[in-house]
């Protein structure tokens, strides 16, 4: 058997125009997959769909067979199997980027233009040997990926968000506005967000607190968690979501979908911004709205921040307890106020004190994270929403963290007030009995 590489018989492009050079064994096999692809392009399409992968697969490895033998190379086991992963990328996934999205330690993908993909793995930047073929080849796995959203990219709307099916989020930026080619940034969805265990580790939660906090959510209290921009809240409200048991219909309502739940009965639902031509936007209240004809057992919705506020409560008011939702405050007093302050954005003109009750009576408990200085999140405050007195929304602490170091690194624990919630006889009633030591010392490392 020759060893020397023959020319592919195909010529690819425009022919050359001087004799042309023996081609490496990596150009080669890009040729390949170009082939590969080019002569599945009339089959694929009118297939409508990739759905069938297995169907797709069967005719990419058939067309691949074709090339080869047409092409007389002769490739080594492992370069045949690398084509064909290749070409499969190209037809059914993102191409060179493939191989880089199912690597998990990587948490960034940046092309800078087709010749250029770097990654971000471990805090750290690193060029991979990654390229795309030419700009027009990277400008069509960006489209891949933005037009099954519904937006387009091109000359007219040069920029881009969009949304894996991982849910990674995507930046495209392409000429005029780059000058340097197309420009991908795909920030990668971390696949296993912390969990109960990873809290009690890391000194969020003790388990004392956990136990609390998972007998209230079973017992269908309506939960408020609060805090800063990155404390950590949608962390913990996907914990606290894992609590609801599987025989529950739980929806899900959020801007971009961060939360991943297990449960098998789980709608999940996404706003939709309003496109170019600002037309199309779904908001957050119009999904919450839409979520009541669908027959929840639980509605979460991943942070409030407008209107939505007033139907969620009304939600909770109206028999759709057990619902969860995060919101941006500096503490649960803080937390209230902006209840309030969202409640009007609906635009009702409600007097304040209807507003005040509607919070008084549908939020049960309110959970504040913080980031703390060293770096760590804690909850800080856990406090019950324990009814009206004249105008003003009662507030109990039920833990407060108390530090007791004075260093950089925050040592301190959650202690609980001794103060027994009104909702714990509900708690009870619905068989989740709160031990009384979980209102004793509650440690936090
Ligand atoms: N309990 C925690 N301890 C340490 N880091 C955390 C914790 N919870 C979240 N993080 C990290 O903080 C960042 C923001 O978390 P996220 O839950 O999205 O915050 P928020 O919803 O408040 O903006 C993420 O990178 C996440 O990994
Ligand atoms: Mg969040």
């Amino acid at each position: 058997m020759s060893t020397k590489i023959k020319q592919p018989n195909l010529v690819v492009g425009p022919a050359p125009a001087t004799a042309p050079t023996p081609l490496t064994r990596q150009e080669m096999q890009r040729q390949l997959v170009f082939q590969v692809r080019e002569r599945l392009v009339s089959d694929l399409r009118s297939l409508g769909s990739l759905s069938d992968t297995e169907m797709v697969q069967r005719k990419i490895a058939g067309a691949f067979i074709e090339v080869l033998g047409e092409s007389g190379l002769v490739l080594t086991r492992s370069e045949r199997e690398q084509v064909l992963e290749r070409a499969s990328a190209e037809i059914l996934g993102y191409g060179p980027l493939d191989p880089l999205l199912h690597d998990d330690t990587i948490t960034e993908i940046m092309a800078n233009g087709p010749d250029q993909v770097y990654i971000e793995r471990g805090g750290k930047i690193e060029l991979t040997p990654h390229v795309f073929d030419d700009a027009a080849h990277l400008m069509r796995i960006i489209e891949r990926i933005v037009v099954p959203l519904g937006r387009r990219v091109d000359e007219a709307s040069p920029m881009v968000d969009a949304r894996l099916p991982d849910g990674s989020r995507v930046n495209a930026i392409i000429p005029p506005l780059s000058l340097i080619g197309p420009v991908l940034t795909i920030r990668k969805f971390s696949r296993v967000p912390f969990g109960v265990a990873e809290l009690i580790s890391m000194g969020t939660c003790s388990d004392e607190l956990i136990e609390f906090l998972q007998a209230c959510v079973r017992a269908r209290l309506n939960i408020v968690v609060s805090g800063g921009t990155g404390s950590g809240k949608t962390t913990l409200l996907n914990v606290l979501s894992s609590f609801i048991p599987d025989d529950e219909r739980i929806i899900t309502i959020e801007d971009a979908a961060e939360l991943q739940l297990h449960q098998e009965h789980l709608v999940t639902l996404e706003a939709r911004p309003a496109n170019l031509e600002g037309q199309g936007q779904i908001t957050i209240r119009q999904l919450v709205i839409n979520a009541l004809r669908m027959r929840p057992d639980r509605i979460i919705v991943g942070e409030v921040r407008g209107g939505e506020a007033l139907d969620m409560l009304q939600a909770m008011n109206t028999g759709h307890d057990g619902s969860l939702t995060t919101a941006h405050s500096n503490s649960p007093r803080d937390t209230v106020r902006r209840l309030e302050t969202m409640v009007l954005m609906a635009g009702m003109d409600l007097p304040l004190r209807a507003i005040r009750e509607q919070v008084a009576s549908a939020i049960n408990l309110i959970v504040h994270v913080q980031r703390m200085r060293d770096g760590s999140r804690k909850v800080v405050e856990v406090a019950e929403v324990s009814g009206m007195e004249g105008e003003v929304v009662l507030l109990q602490d039920i833990f407060l963290f108390r530090e007791t170091g004075k260093g950089t690194a925050v040592e301190g624990r959650l202690e609980a007030t001794g103060v027994r919630p009104k909702f714990a006889e509900r708690v009870a009633k619905a068989g989740y009995e709160l031990r009384p030591e979980v209102f004793g010392y509650v440690r936090c490392k």
